[in-house]
C-alpha cells in the first residue's frame, strides 16, 4: 500500500535479546561485525531505509543495550523510538515488545507489527513491502521458502539413537524465516491466551497465533533464500561470503542543489582522473563548486605506485585548500593473458598499479580524511567475485579492493573516515573500446554514470559497502539474485574502469 495520511501504522520489533549460545561467543551474535558493521545495525539499516515501516523497536539483550543505543546514535537511526531490554526466552521478549508498541498507539487504534530476528541481516526490502502489502488483507503472516531438503520427523530411542516416525510431504513444507507480521490486536490476543496455558511453547510467533488463534489465517510471504539466520559459527561465513557478493544498491541520487550543497568548497583528489571514469568525476564535482585535483601519469606526471608522488599530490592539495574532503582512486591497469606466460615486469606493474597504488593511497588520505571525516572512494570489477582464466592479475586485484575495503571500512571507522567501492558493470572507456572494439550499443553503462553514482556514494554515509553501478539499478535494497547471475553468467571481459589495457 502506498504512503497515505490514512494508511495503518507499522511498527517493525527487532529481537535482538538473545545471547547466542549455539554460536559460542564472549559477545551476542548480533554485535558481530559483518562487512564493517555489526549485524544488528546491518539489520536496522533494512527497516530504517523501509518506506513502509514507521518505528522500529529493539529488544536487546539486557546487558548490551548500551551497545544497541550507541548503534542507533551513530548510524543516525531515526526511526528507532525504542531501546529496551529482552525477556528470558525469545516468546518473553515478543510478548515485551507487544506491550510496548501498545504503547506507541492512542488506545483503542490498531497497528501493524513485524517481528524480525536481528541475526538475520540479509532481508530484503522485497520481503519486507509484500509483508506490509499483506497486512491489509491478512490479521498475521509469516515468511517462508521451500525447503530443499527432505524433512524427517524422528524419535529418540535412549542409547539406539534416532529413529524416522514420520516423513512429511516436502512439496508442502516451509522454511520459516521473519519477519513475521500482524495486527497488533491479534498478536496481543494470542499472547494473552498463550499465557493461560502452563504448557505453552513457542520458537517463533506464526505459532502462538496458530496455536491459540486457529481461526486466524496466517498468510505465507515467499521468502528469499540468503535471508539466513545466524545461528552457528558457519553462518557467519557464509553471511560474510553473501555481503561480499551482494553489494549495496547505491544511494539515491541527489537534486543538483544537494551535489552544490555538499560540493561546493570541498577538496577532491582524483587519482586516475584523466580520462575515463576518474575525469567524468572531476568534471561533475567541479561543476558543483568542488576544488577538484585530478592527478595522473600523463597530466600531471603522478605515478600512484610511488608513495612520494602519492604523498606530495596530497601535500600540495591541503598547501593550497586546507582540507581533503573526498579521494577517488580510478587508476587501475587490466593485462590479458595467461600467468605462465607472463613476464616479471608486467606482473609487477600489475600488481603495483592495482594493489600496491591503492594501498599507498588509503595510507596517505587517512591523516586528511580523518580531519574532515571523509571518504576514500576505491573501485573494483565484478570478476573479483571469480578468477578466471587470463584475468589472473586483473580479478585476484580486484577482489583485493574489496578485502582492502571492508579492512580500512572497519579500522577508520572510530575516527569517522567512511571507506567504499564502486563496482560498475560494463562501462563505456576509451579503454574498453581499444581492448573490446565497438560494443553494441546500449549494452554499456555510460562512465558519466558511474561517475555519477559514484558522487552519490562519496556523499552518503555508508562505509564498508560494496555498491554495484548497473544499467537497471536493482529494485530494492541488496542485489544477491543480480550479482549471482552476473558470476554464474559472465562470459565477457570484464567491466572494470581501467585506465590502460593490453593484451599480452
Ligand atoms: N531472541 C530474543 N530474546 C531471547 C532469545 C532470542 O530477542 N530471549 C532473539 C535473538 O536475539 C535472535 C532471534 O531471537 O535475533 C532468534 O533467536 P536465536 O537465533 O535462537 O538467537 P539466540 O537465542 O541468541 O541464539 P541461541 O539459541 O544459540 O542462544
Amino acid at each position: 500500500m502506498s504512503r497515505h495520511a490514512s494508511r495503518r501504522r507499522t511498527v517493525a520489533v527487532v529481537l535482538a535479546g538473545g545471547t547466542g549460545q549455539r554460536i559460542g561467543l564472549a559477545i551476542p551474535k548480533q554485535l558481530l561485525k559483518i562487512a564493517g558493521k555489526s549485524i544488528l545495525e546491518h539489520t536496522l539499516l533494512v527497516f530504517e531505509g523501509a518506506p513502509d515501516i514507521d518505528d522500529i523497536i529493539v529488544m536487546m539483550a539486557p546487558d548490551h543495550t548500551d551497545a544497541a543505543e550507541k548503534i542507533v546514535r551513530e548510524a543516525g537511526l531515526r526511526k528507532v523510538t525504542k531501546v529496551a531490554a529482552g525477556g528470558a526466552t525469545r516468546s518473553e521478549t515478543t510478548r515485551l515488545a507487544v506491550r510496548m508498541a501498545g504503547e506507541l498507539v492512542p488506545a483503542g487504534e490498531d497497528c501493524n507489527l513485524l517481528f524480525h530476528d536481528a541475526v538475520r541481516p540479509l532481508l530484503s526490502q522485497r520481503v519486507v513491502k509484500e509483508c506490509v502489502a499483506a497486512l491489509d488483507r491478512y490479521l498475521a503472516v509469516d515468511v517462508g521458502i521451500p525447503s530443499s531438503d527432505t524433512i524427517v520427523v524422528t524419535r529418540t530411542h535412549g542409547e539406539d539413537g534416532e529413529f524416522i516416525t514420520q516423513v512429511p510431504d516436502r512439496s508442502r513444507l516451509r522454511r520459516g524465516q521473519t519477519p513475521q507480521g500482524f495486527r497488533l490486536s491479534t498478536i496481543r490476543h494470542a499472547y494473552e491466551l498463550a499465557a493461560a496455558d502452563p504448557g505453552f511453547h513457542a520458537t517463533d510467533d506464526c505459532s502462538v497465533v496458530v496455536t491459540y488463534l486457529p481461526d486466524v489465517p496466517v498468510h505465507v510471504v515467499q521468502g528469499d533464500e540468503f535471508n539466513t539466520k545466524v545461528t552457528h559459527p558457519i553462518d557467519v561465513f557464509i553471511a560474510d561470503k553473501l555481503f561480499q557478493l551482494a553489494t549495496s544498491a547505491t544511494p539515491e541520487q541527489g537534486t543538483e542543489e544537494f551535489y552544490r550543497e555538499r560540493l561546493a568548497g570541498r577538496t577532491i583528489l582524483v587519482f586516475g582522473g584523466s580520462y575515463g571514469i576518474g575525469a567524468d568525476i572531476a568534471r561533475l564535482a567541479e561543476g558543483y563548486g568542488a576544488r577538484v585535483h585530478a592527478l595522473s601519469r600523463s597530466t600531471t606526471g603522478t605515478h600512484v605506485e610511488r608513495s612520494d608522488h602519492v604523498d606530495e599530490a596530497f601535500c600540495r592539495a591541503y598547501a593550497e585548500t586546507g582540507r581533503i574532503d573526498y579521494v577517488v582512486n580510478t587508476a587501475g591497469i587490466l593485462r590479458v593473458g595467461r600467468l605462465d606466460r607472463t613476464d616479471n615486469a608486467t606482473i609487477r606493474e600489475a600488481l603495483e598499479v592495482n594493489y600496491l597504488a591503492p594501498v599507498n593511497i588509503a595510507r596517505s588520505s587517512f591523516k586528511y580524511l580523518s580531519e574532515t571525516q571523509g571518504q576514500l572512494l576505491l573501485f573494483t570489477s565484478s570478476s573479483y567475485t571469480r578468477g578466471r582464466a587470463e584475468y589472473s592479475l586483473y580479478s585476484s586485484t580486484k577482489a583485493a579492493m574489496v578485502n582492502l575495503t571492508q579492512a580500512l571500512a572497519d579500522e577508520w571507522a572510530p575516527d569517522g573516515v567512511r571507506v567504499n567501492c564502486v563496482n560498475p558493470e560494463r562501462t563505456a572507456t576509451p579503454m574498453r573500446t581499444k581492448a573490446f572494439g565497438q560494443e553494441p550499443e546500449g549494452s554499456l553503462l555510460s562512465s558519466e554514470a558511474v561517475a555519477r553514482s559514484s558522487l552519490d556514494v562519496l556523499l552518503s554515509s555508508m562505509t564498508g559497502h560494496v555498491i554495484d553501478v548497473r544499467q537497471q539499478d536493482p529494485t530494492a535494497g541488496v542485489g544477491f539474485e543480480q550479482a549471482l547471475a552476473a558470476i554464474l553468467n559472465e562470459q565477457d571481459g570484464p567491466e572494470s574502469e581501467e585506465s590502460d589495457v593490453r593484451q599480452l
